[in-house]
C-alpha cells in the first residue's frame, strides 16, 4: 500500500513518522507546499520539536518514509491520501473570527481531483466542521474522471503536542468515520488495517462520518471546559483562602470526575482549543442553537478572563505601574516540550505588560527568538512593532534573562524552571523581587524564605517576601 499525506505540520509529521515506524510494509510520502518545511524534514534539524520524533524520523526516513514537494507524483501513486493541512479560524468574510477556514482543505481536495488517475481513499485528518466531508466529496465528484472512485473517511487526530509520539504509539482510541455503504465499510477496513499494525482492534472505533467529525470538536471542547472550570475556581480560591490545587485534588479523586486536565494555569493556549470551540460555536449559531453556542462561548470567555486577570495581577502587585520596569518572562511556548507558540497565554501577558510600558527579558528553551518577535509584533498584538522590538530582549539563558529585573513571570511549565538556582536569581534581581508563577510549578514556601514576594494562580499568599525584606518574619 502507498500512502500520501498532504500537510507536513505538527500532525502530519509525527503521525506519518509513527505510521512508517509501525508499518514497514507501507510506503508513506509526506508532501507540503512549503519547500522550506520539506527541506527541514529532510535535514538534521526538524521543523518542529517533539520529544522522541528525531529518533523515529531517523529510523524511517528514506526507508519507507519520504518528505517531498512533488505533490503530484505522491497523489498519483497513493492508494490512500491523508489531508492534514491547517484549518485556522477565518480572519475575514462570513464567519470571521469563528468559522474554520477550509481553504487549504479545499485546495488539497482540488489537487487530488485534478491529479488522481486511479481510485483513492481520501482521509480527513485535519479538524473540520461537521459535514466537511460532504464538501470534499462534492469537489471530488464534480471533477471526477471516468472510472475513478473516491471514498471519503474522517479520521481525526487526538495527539497533544509535547507528547505526540507517545500519544500516537499508545492512542486511547483511533476514530474512523465513514459512509454507511458497502464501499464505505471497505474503505474503513483498509484504514483500520493500517492502525491495526500497532493499535489493538478494540481501540479502533468506527462511526458514521458526521459523528467522527463532531467527536473531535467535542473532545477538545470538553478538555478546554475542564481547564476553564478549574480556572474559574482559581479566582474563587484567591478571594477566599482556598487553594485550587487542593480543590482540584479533592474533586479529581472522584472517579466519576477524574484528575486529568484540572491544572489551573494562566490560561490554555495552543492551535486547537480556541479554534475548535469557536468552530463549534459557529456551527451551533448556524443551526439556530444560540443557547448551546452561548454555553461553549463561556469556556473561551473564561480563558480570556484568566489571561487578563493574571496579567493585571502582575501590574497591580508592582505598585500599579510597570512603566520602565524590567520583567523577565520564563517560557513562551503554549505548554512545555514544544516550541509552538500558537495562541500561547504568554502573548497576552507580554502584550499587557508592553502596553503598560514594561521592558521584557524573555527566555524559552525551545522557541526560536524570531518567533517570539514575530508574535509580539503581529498587527493583532501591537500597532507599534518598532517600539516592541526595542522593549523586548530575548535571552538564551534564564539567569541572564532575570538579571536586574523587578519581577519574574513563569508562563510555561518547563521542567528546567523548577531546578533553577533561585538564591542566585534573587541576588541578581531588583528588590523587592517578585515571582508570578502562572503554572504553579515552583516551591513557593522556599521562594518566600529566600525573600521573594510570590503570587500564583488559585492561592493567595500574604506579602511574606515583602514583609521579610522589611525584617518581619511572617507566619506562613
Ligand atoms: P500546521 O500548520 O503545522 O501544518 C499544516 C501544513 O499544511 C503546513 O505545513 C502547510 O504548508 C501545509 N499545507 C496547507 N495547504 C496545503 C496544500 N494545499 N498542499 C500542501 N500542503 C499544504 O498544522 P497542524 O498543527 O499540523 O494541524 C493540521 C490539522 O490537524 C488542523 O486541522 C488541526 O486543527 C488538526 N490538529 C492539530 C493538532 C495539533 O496538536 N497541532 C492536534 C490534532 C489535530
Ligand atoms: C489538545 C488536545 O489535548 C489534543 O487531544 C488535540 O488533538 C489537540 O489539542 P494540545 O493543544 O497540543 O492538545 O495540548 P494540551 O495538552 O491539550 O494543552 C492545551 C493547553 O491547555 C496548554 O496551554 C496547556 O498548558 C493547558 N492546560 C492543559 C492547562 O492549563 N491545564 C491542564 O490541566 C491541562
Amino acid at each position: 500500500m502507498k500512502v500520501c499525506c498532504i500537510g507536513a505540520g505538527y500532525v502530519g509529521g509525527p503521525t506519518c513518522a509513527v505510521m512508517a515506524l509501525k508499518c514497514p510494509d507501507i510506503v508513506i510520502t509526506l508532501v507540503d507546499k512549503s519547500s522550506e518545511r520539506i527541506a527541514q524534514w529532510n535535514s538534521d534539524k526538524l521543523p518542529i520539536y517533539e520529544p522522541g520524533l528525531d529518533e523515529v524520523v531517523k529510523k524511517c526516513r528514506n526507508v519507507n518514509l519520504f518528505f517531498s514537494t512533488d505533490i503530484e507524483t505522491a497523489i498519483k501513486e497513493a492508494d490512500l491520501i491523508f489531508i492534514s493541512v491547517n484549518t485556522p479560524t477565518k480572519t475575514c468574510g462570513n464567519g470571521k473570527g469563528r468559522a474554520a477556514d477550509l481553504k487549504y482543505v479545499e485546495s488539497a481536495a482540488r489537487m487530488i481531483a485534478e491529479i488522481a488517475q486511479s481510485n483513492k481513499i481520501v482521509v480527513e485528518k485535519s479538524t473540520v466542521p461537521v459535514r466537511a466531508a460532504e464538501s470534499i466529496m462534492h469537489i471530488l465528484r464534480a471533477n471526477q474522471k471516468p472510472g475513478i472512485h473516491y471514498d471519503i473517511l474522517s479520521n481525526p487526530e487526538f495527539l497533544a503536542e509535547g507528547t505526540a509520539i507517545n500519544d500516537l504509539l499508545n492512542a486511547d482510541r483511533v476514530l474512523i468515520g465513514g459512509e454507511e455503504t458497502p464501499e464505505g465499510h471497505q474503505a474503513v477496513e483498509k484504514l483500520s488495517w493500517i492502525y491495526e499494525h500497532w493499535i489493538p482492534k478494540q481501540n479502533i472505533l468506527t462511526t458514521n462520518t458526521w459523528s467522527s467529525e463532531l467527536s473531535k470538536l467535542a473532545a477538545n471542547a470538553f478538555l478546554a471546559q475542564r481547564i476553564s472550570s478549574i480556572n474559574s475556581l482559581s479566582a474563587v480560591c484567591e478571594a477566599t483562602g482556598a487553594d485550587v490545587s487542593e480543590v482540584a485534588r479533592a474533586v479529581g479523586l472522584d472517579s466519576r470526575i477524574g484528575s486529568k486536565f484540572l491544572q489551573a494555569s494562566v490560561g490554555f493556549g495552543g492551535s486547537c482549543f480556541q479554534k475548535d470551540i469557536l468552530n463549534l460555536i459557529y456551527i451551533c449559531e448556524n443551526l439556530n442553537l444560540p443557547e448551546v453556542a452561548a454555553y461553549w462561548q463561556q469556556v473561551i470567555d473564561m480563558n480570556e478572563y484568566q489571561k487578563r486577570r493574571f496579567s493585571q495581577k502582575i501590574i497591580e502587585s508592582l505598585f500599579n505601574t510597570v512603566s520602565d520596569k524590567r520583567i523577565a518572562i520564563l517560557g513562551f511556548a503554549f505548554k512545555k516540550n514544544t516550541g509552538d507558540t500558537r495562541e500561547t497565554a504568554a502573548i497576552t501577558v507580554c502584550q499587557t505588560l508592553l502596553e503598560e510600558g514594561a521592558a521584557l527579558d524573555i527566555y524559552d528553551p525551545k522557541v526560536e527568538p524570531e518567533q517570539i518577535i514575530d508574535d509580539l509584533t503581529h498587527p493583532s498584538v501591537t500597532e507599534s512593532p518598532e517600539k516592541v522590538k526595542k522593549a523586548v530582549q530575548i535571552h538564551s539563558d534564564p539567569y541572564s534573562a532575570v538579571r536586574a529585573t523587578h519581577a519574574l513571570v513563569i508562563c510555561t511549565e518547563w521542567d528546567e524552571f523548577v531546578d533553577l538556582d533561585f538564591e542566585r536569581i534573587y541576588k541578581s534581581m531588583m528588590k523587592p523581587a517578585y515571582i508570578f508563577d502562572g503554572r504553579k510549578i515552583l516551591d513557593h514556601e522556599r521562594l518566600q524564605q529566600i525573600g521573594f514576594h510570590v503570587q500564583t494562580i488559585g492561592k493567595k499568599y500574604q506579602r511574606a517576601g515583602l514583609l521579610r525584606s522589611w525584617g518581619i518574619v511572617p507566619q506562613l
